[in-house]
């Protein structure tokens, strides 16, 4: 028999995208290849439920599944695989495998199964009490040429129950990854050529301060893999502010390798809705944490989450959040709609604010940061930076013919960049030494300069 094929279809968080990379990966160790949806033996459709809307564009993505390719064996993880479980077969028969958050580790083998028994359906939703950790599959020649960008995860789960979030209950409870499995990955992925990574958990800060710990903390974590030999860049997502430490701050003094761009989630600025939300900080915590980190570290940028019309939120408090905005001058920001999600205490709340309203305060809040945001990007030019090569511009016919090739990277900001460089010069993982000349709508040119 030939090869079998497998497609992967990803919602949501780079976390679901770190873990559709794997199951990839783990795929293509049990021999299949990956094919266009219409010809792919197996589907692996992994999802997220964090919004309405997300939620519903799994259904709609089964549906298209069912049109293209009906007779693929479709296998459902992420968010909404954990939120509705079995309940996905019903509604969906060509669906034979749901997997949860910690079950996904069974889903390559479960899809080999499935293929050679048609009667067969299978499901892992448990939450298991440690983290589930699994072999990257990283093995030299498995890996598809250098990956300069690398994502690890150090946590699964959360225990805050912010008042809208439904990740606690589909992602279960927090637990720690061990410090030895994180480092050994990340020196896998150094050996296939990264030079850029990113630590990965829902609430970074709290790394092993769960039972699954190995008594390693989330700051000595950090100078651990900033000391391994060959990365040059070190980021994490996501802090939370009110377990941010002054040693964190500290760090971003400490470590060369800490990107100086931090993503640090607002979600309001308005104190009374950060009460409601159960945040645990208000806004002269959360202004005083900035204030920290850029007096530690002046060339930080920050981003952040922001969410509007939550429960009760009346313009006065929005407007709140547009100061906040202002006051801590974030590069980006994304912004969202408040969503109900089943099960979460904010669903319960009275006094939701109509859709109009909503979507009426996030343009508002928009426009304010697309005016942020453009001017970051101009007040960059004519700066010197570097940046890390990834692949070549996908704008190809920018190319000029005298011999030059354009690449796009990103900078330590995690601004994306393009620059020309004479053809044959460059390769993904190179780091080129950079003058940004110009700013466009969401990324930089720039040349090199050495
Ligand atoms: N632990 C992550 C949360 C991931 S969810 C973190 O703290 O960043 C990503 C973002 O989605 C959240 O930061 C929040 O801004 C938004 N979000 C979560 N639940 C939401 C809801 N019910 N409605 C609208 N936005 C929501
Ligand atoms: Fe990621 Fe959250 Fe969506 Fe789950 S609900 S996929 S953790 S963004
Ligand atoms: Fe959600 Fe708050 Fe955790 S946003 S993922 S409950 S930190």
């Amino acid at each position: 028999m030939s090869q079998p094929g497998f497609h992967c279809l990803t919602f949501g968080c780079q976390m679901n995208v770190n873990d559709s990379q794997w199951m990839a990966r783990a795929l293509v160790r049990r021999g299949f290849v990956e094919r266009p949806l219409e010809e792919a033996d197996v589907v692996f459709l992994n999802t997220c439920s964090v919004r309405e809307k997300p939620e519903q564009k799994v259904h709609s993505a089964l549906g298209r599944v069912r049109q293209v390719n009906p007779r693929a064996v479709v296998g459902v993880g992420g968010c909404v695989a954990q939120q509705l479980g079995v309940e996905l077969m019903r509604r969906h028969p060509q669906v034979r495998l749901v997997v949860g958050s910690d079950g996904i580790i069974h889903a390559p083998e479960a899809f080999v199964r499935l293929l050679e028994d048609k009667g067969l359906h299978l499901n892992y939703l448990e939450f298991t009490a440690e983290y589930p950790d699994r072999d990257p599959c990283l093995d030299k020649n498995e890996g598809a040429g250098v990956t300069p960008v690398a994502f690890v995860n150090i946590m699964q789960g959360c225990d805050n129950f912010c008042a809208y979030c439904i990740v606690p209950f589909t992602r279960g409870p927090r637990k720690s990854r061990s410090s030895t499995a994180i480092l050994e990955e990340c020196k896998s992925w150094l050996a296939q050529g990264a030079g850029d990574i990113t630590l990965l958990g829902q609430n970074v800060n709290v790394y092993g301060c769960d039972d699954g710990g190995d008594g390693t903390s989330f700051p000595e974590l950090l100078r651990k893999v900033a000391a391994l030999p060959g990365l040059k860049r070190l980021r994490f997502v996501t802090p939370h502010p009110r377990d941010f430490s002054e040693e964190m701050v500290q760090l971003f003094g400490e470590l060369p390798q800490l990107c100086p761009r931090l993503h640090l989630p607002l979600q309001s600025g308005s104190d009374s809705v950060l009460a409601r939300m159960g945040r645990g900080y208000d806004m002269a915590r959360y202004l005083d944490l900035v204030s920290r980190l850029r007096k530690t570290r002046p060339d930080i940028a920050l981003s952040t989450d922001l969410i509007v019309g939550f429960p009760g939120e009346t313009e006065e408090e929005f407007r709140d959040t547009l100061h906040a905005v202002e006051a801590a001058d974030f590069m980006s920001s994304f912004s969202f709609c408040y969503s109900d999600r089943p099960g979460t205490r904010a669903s319960a709340m009275p006094f939701k604010v109509p859709r109009e309203e909503q979507l009426e305060r996030l343009e508002r809040l928009q426009n304010l940061q697309n005016e942020k945001s453009a001017a970051w990007l101009v007040g960059r030019v004519g700066m010197n930076s570097d940046v890390l090569l990834e692949g070549r511009s996908r704008r190809e016919a920018e190319e000029s013919s005298d011999g030059r090739e354009t690449w796009q990277g990103h900078d330590p900001w995690g601004d994306t960049v393009n620059l020309t460089l004479p053809t044959g010069v460059g390769r993904p993982g190179l780091l080129v030494p950079v003058h940004f000349i110009a700013a466009k709508k969401h990324s930089l040119m720039a040349e090199a300069t050495a």
